[in-house]
């Protein structure tokens, strides 16, 4: 894990309110709630006093305090324990009964967690370009995969003719000219595909072509883990890959449409096409699963191919966030 970073780690409508929750993210076991002022919450799920799990006891006083299912701790948000009922609700309790608690934040209907021991200088921020105007539709599943592998299937252009053969890679597009990255912010890049059927000549450099020529399709990674595939200004599909542990990855899928302007028919657009992209997914999660070593890492003896450069661009970003954030 790369630290200091504001990871999406769920999606807002999975937390309703009054509502606690357990997920296990970055291998930690959470528990997490949603108020009933609607502010979400999050502290380590496991019991400062005999390990229960939190998430499995009930929220008190309008959602402000989390109270243990097993003899009845009750916790605020920032972790500390603020009653113990087998002392007395009104005896004060000592400062070591306390768990971790996380920053979190809501934006572009998804809960950021601030993962790491530093403090945040500002806010997540989702896409600049996706704001109200789209609609969309949503789903997740879990990988057996750590999280950046199932990244990097998403910056690779060189599977596409085979994995999605009779879907998005219909067409027998073998030969990847490129492809062009383009760092767009020091945690951000864009790269664009210029897949194309094998005529005999070899593959293009990245420097013999010219974005300009590119279709209007380019794809767009930000750190540390969403992505989003510009198929058009008002078509888009974005990822989010949420580690649970080094072996296994939830991603969030979202189908954004903006076609009509017009919310509910946008939205059965959105809700339409999301079977399909079901199955391009499935089609990436089967071969996926298959890769050894589970986890990447920038020098693992791989041989990489020039259309791998999404890839190497994520791992040498990936290796300097953490050698400057991990220490
Ligand atoms: S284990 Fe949680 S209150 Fe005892
Ligand atoms: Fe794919």
């Amino acid at each position: 894990m790369i630290k200091n970073q504001w990871y999406v780690i769920m999606s807002s409508h999975e937390v309703r309110k009054g509502h606690l929750v357990g997920v296990t993210r970055f291998g930690e076991k959470l528990a997490i709630w949603r108020d009933n002022d609607g502010a979400v919450h999050c502290i380590s799920d496991i019991c400062c006093h005999r390990g229960a799990s939190i998430s499995h006891g009930k929220l008190l006083h309008e959602g402000h305090v989390a109270m243990c299912p097993f003899h009845g701790f009750e916790y605020d948000p920032t972790g500390r324990v603020i009653a113990i009922p087998a002392y007395g609700r009104k005896t004060p309790v000592p400062e070591n009964f306390k768990v971790k608690s996380y920053k979190v934040y809501e934006t572009a209907d998804f809960i950021w967690l601030w993962y790491g021991d530093g403090e945040p200088t500002s806010n997540p921020k989702y896409f600049d370009d996706i704001d109200e105007s789209l609609s969309y539709s949503e789903f997740s599943e879990v990988w057996n995969v750590h999280y950046s592998r199932a990244i990097e299937n998403q910056l690779d252009p060189i599977h596409v003719p085979f994995v999605h053969y009779n879907t998005i890679g219909r067409g027998n597009r073998t030969v990847s000219d490129g492809p062009i990255v383009k760092w767009i912010s020091d945690t951000m890049f864009y790269f664009y595909v210029f897949n194309r059927i094998d005529d005999g000549t070899p593959a293009k450099k990245p420097e013999e072509l010219d974005i300009n020529e590119a279709s209007r399709v380019y794809l767009e990674f930000k750190f540390p883990n969403i992505w989003q595939n510009h198929i058009d200004e008002k078509i888009r599909v974005t990822a989010e890959f949420v580690p649970i542990d080094d072996e296994h990855t939830r991603i969030y899928l979202r189908f954004y449409v903006g076609f009509t302007g017009i919310k509910p028919i946008d939205k059965l657009i959105a809700i339409l096409g999301t079977p399909f992209n079901k199955k391009v997914l499935h089609q990436d999660k089967a071969v996926v699963e298959t890769q050894l070593p589970k986890k990447s890492e920038l020098r693992m003896g791989e041989n990489l191919v020039q259309g791998d450069a999404p890839i190497l661009e994520y791992r040498k970003k990936r290796e300097e966030l953490k050698m400057l954030n991990n220490k």
